[in-house]
């Protein structure tokens, strides 16, 4: 492993080795042992938008483990006003130790793997988000022990999680559904590997989706990058959105997730946002632990 681009480039083999160690590092920290695995190095973080967790969770995993993290704003850098991301890469990777990069298309951390010498991490594009799917797994796996033979049900827009979500369950042997309007159906290439690949079903029929799940999972409506479309996209989702009665349809100990930010009131109800908080800020702190665990992958 090099890179952390999309998760199909992993095995489920190295999916698990990632999620033992993040189980380790947790634990570890938790009773006071500290790693220092990547002592003096350094990981540069490129964000051409918005973030919350992503960049304390990389900055504070960089710092435990005995390194340091640079912010870099495209605002700040010369990407932002047109330095090709190509000799962007080529200049930092004689800088730093690795890059962790949030932007829109996924072309550009390709671009960057190929065009760099250093491990090239994806902190979200418009098509995948594997850093959280990584603490989604950790997560469900903490509640359920296992993730072989569970059933996750994505509800909502079939956008980066969506396609994230599919490929590391199916991979990991979860029966995977996702619910959707028609025109909101997650990348075509993924369902089509998923279907030949596991038990994978996309309907716009919330509850033959729901049926039964282990874990419901939502994401918002509108992601970063759509901001206009929200009128539309209100009207397009106003069914979509986890509630009580979606509740009833799952298991009685079915799990909630969010990747957060969340809209309450629209993808999520507040009663069921409020009632399943201790699964969806563990999700939150298990970035931490699963990007630790990357980083120590890739840079260490
Ligand atoms: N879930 C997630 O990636 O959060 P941020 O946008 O705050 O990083
Ligand atoms: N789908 C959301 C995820 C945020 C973590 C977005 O891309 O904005």
């Amino acid at each position: 492993m090099k890179h952390l681009l999309k998760l199909s480039d992993l095995t489920p083999e190295e999916i698990t080795e990632i999620l033992n160690l993040a189980d380790q590092l947790k634990y570890d920290k938790k009773n006071g042992i500290e790693h220092k695995y990547l002592k003096d190095k350094t990981l540069g973080m490129i964000f051409r938008k918005a973030s919350t967790r992503t960049r304390v969770s990389f900055e504070v995993g960089m710092y435990q483990l005995g390194g340091n993290a640079l912010f870099l704003s495209s605002n700040d850098l010369q990407i932002g006003r047109g330095e090709e991301t190509a000799d962007t890469v080529r200049v930092l990777s004689r800088y730093l130790d690795g890059i962790m990069i949030r932007t829109f298309e996924q072309s550009e951390v390709e671009v960057m793997a190929a065009a760099g010498s250093i491990p090239i991490i994806n902190g979200l594009t418009d098509y995948a988000h594997p850093c959280q799917v990584l603490a989604d797994l950790m997560t469900i796996r903490e509640y359920k022990g296992t993730l072989q033979g569970l059933k996750l049900c994505f509800i909502g827009d079939g956008n980066n999680m969506a396609n994230s979500l599919i490929v590391g369950g199916i991979k990991m042997g979860m029966a995977v559904s996702v619910a959707c309007p028609k025109s909101y159906q997650p990348d075509a290439d993924i369902m089509k590997w998923a279907s030949e690949n596991g038990d994978f079903v996309c309907t716009d029929d919330i509850a033959s989706a729901a049926r039964d799940a282990d874990v419901l999972y939502t994401d918002v409506w509108a992601s970063m990058g759509q901001e206009s479309e929200g009128n539309a996209r209100r009207e397009a989702f106003i069914n979509y959105c986890i509630d009580d009665k979606v509740m009833g349809m799952a298991k009685s100990d079915a799990i909630v997730l969010h990747c957060l930010p969340a809209h309450k009131g629209e993808e999520i109800t507040k009663d069921v946002f409020d009632a399943h908080a201790d699964e969806i800020f563990d999700e939150a702190e298990n970035r931490l632990h699963a990007q630790k665990a990357v980083l120590v992958k890739l840079l260490g």
